[in-house]
């Protein structure tokens, strides 16, 4: 099968006052197209950090010490903002773990889907 997403060797981390904490060490796997992977392990052992290092929405404290992230033969880790917006909530997505904080009170769910579509496609709201 095709190859989609290949995660290679992938170390994050975050400063901390008390020095460097790694949440992510050496992770390497890849998806293929059409397949489902499931990502398994303890609260706490990167199974989000691995995510959103793949999504470019890792927090600015966070350092990618080490990896690359390939989507489509290109690294995402050497994309530019521009090009990640464009990638996405359009080629790659992501649903957030907990919906009361992921998600905002103040807008309809309908709005907030609709956002991701119309932020890609020329399509009206309707
Ligand atoms: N913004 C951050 N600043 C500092 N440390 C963080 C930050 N985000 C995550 N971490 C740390 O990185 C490590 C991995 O966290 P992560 O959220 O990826 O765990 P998880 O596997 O998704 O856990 P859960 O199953 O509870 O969702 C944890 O030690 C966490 O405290
Ligand atoms: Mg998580």
């Amino acid at each position: 099968m095709e190859e989609l997403l290949r995660v290679e060797n992938l170390s994050a981390s975050f400063a901390a006052d008390y020095g460097e904490v790694t949440a992510v060490d050496g992770v390497s796997f890849s998806i293929s197209r059409g397949a489902t992977l499931g990502l398994v392990g303890e609260s706490g052992c990167g199974k989000s950090v691995t995510a959103l290092s793949i999504m470019g929405l890792l927090a600015k404290t966070a350092i990618i010490e080490s990896g690359k992230i390939m989507f489509r033969g290109e690294n995402l880790l050497e994309k530019s903002v521009d090009e990640m917006c464009d990638i996405r909530g359009n080629r790659i997505s992501m649903i957030f773990q907990e919906p009361m904080t992921s998600l905002n009170p103040v807008l309809t769910i309908g709005n907030q889907l609709m956002e991701a579509i119309t932020t890609h496609q020329d399509v009206s709201s309707e």
